[in-house]
């Protein structure tokens, strides 16, 4: 099912997702997940379709998983379509490049963890406060982040919940260039791939990843992990405390 927050925008061989729900920055309801989720099966099954470009508004790439479906989620046990969303991701054999501006928060980061280049404006800031929601981490972070970044790094973003400005997430190797035009840039990169060999550069990149079995693995573990988190005293009270700051 289509969602009218997630935009999907086709230039010749490069689809961009954009998560466009600026009233909330970006937050990520079920229904955006399963309108991704659907959009990057149908990229895989496309050939004609050669990269994928994530994208968001501006000031938000996205403030990570809605708050208000995480209670929904520790009551009805509805991850189904967040669940569906990552594994696509994992299972995508085609290039995923991101152009951040701004927020990148939860599953706004972790997902950047995936992609295969990351372009974001100075003023981007990455955080992933699972630990303070009651939390673990997601989207196969726990297998991604160390790797790409080293252990250190890795717990100081998941486990810790520091901040990182756009430079630290460039020197940690989140994101490929800083730069005031994510998204142009972003986009010439997409073009920049989608002219070269698309069976080279699917076999290419297979080469450069981790085993998509493995991260689906790592995808499912955190899952099982989370969803017992989400009924927790410590999740629901920082859910609450969230969603009742303004009351
Ligand atoms: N889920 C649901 N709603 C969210 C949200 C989220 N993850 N992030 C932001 N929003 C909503 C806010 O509730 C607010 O809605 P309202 O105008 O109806 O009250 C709106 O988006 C704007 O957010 P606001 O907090 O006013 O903007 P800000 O610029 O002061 O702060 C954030 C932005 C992202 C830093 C802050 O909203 C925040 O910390 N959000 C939660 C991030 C988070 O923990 N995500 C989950 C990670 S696992």
């Amino acid at each position: 099912m289509p969602s009218p927050d997630v935009g999907l925008e086709r230039t010749d061989s490069v689809l961009t997702v954009r998560l466009d729900r600026p009233d909330k920055k970006n937050a990520i309801d079920r229904a955006m997940y399963g309108a991704m989720a659907q959009a990057l099966r149908d990229a895989e099954q496309n050939d004609d379709l050669r990269c994928v470009v994530f994208a968001g508004t501006s000031g938000a790439f996205s403030s990570g998983n809605d708050i208000a479906d995480f209670q929904r989620f520790g009551e009805d046990d509805a991850m189904g379509e967040v669940l569906a969303f990552l594994h696509a991701v994992a299972d995508l054999g085609k290039p995923m490049i991101a152009a951040v501006d701004g927020l990148a928060i939860g599953i706004g980061t972790t997902l950047l963890l995936h992609c295969d280049m990351v372009f974001a404006t100075p003023r981007s800031v990455f955080r992933t406060p699972f630990t303070d929601l009651g939390l673990v981490p997601e989207g196969g972070s726990s297998l991604l982040a160390p790797r790409i970044m080293g252990p250190g790094p890795a717990f100081a973003l998941l486990a810790l919940g520091q901040t990182f400005d756009a430079d630290t997430a460039a020197q940690t190797g989140i994101v490929s260039a800083v730069t005031q035009d994510a998204e142009g840039t972003a986009i010439e990169a997409a073009r920049l791939i989608a002219a070269k060999p698309p069976e080279a550069m699917r076999a290419t990149r297979r080469l450069l990843r981790p085993d998509p079995a493995e991260v689906r693995r790592a995808i499912d573990r955190e899952a099982a992990e989370f969803a017992q988190r989400l009924r927790s005293p410590e999740a629901r009270a920082a859910f609450a405390a969230f969603l009742g700051r303004r009351s």
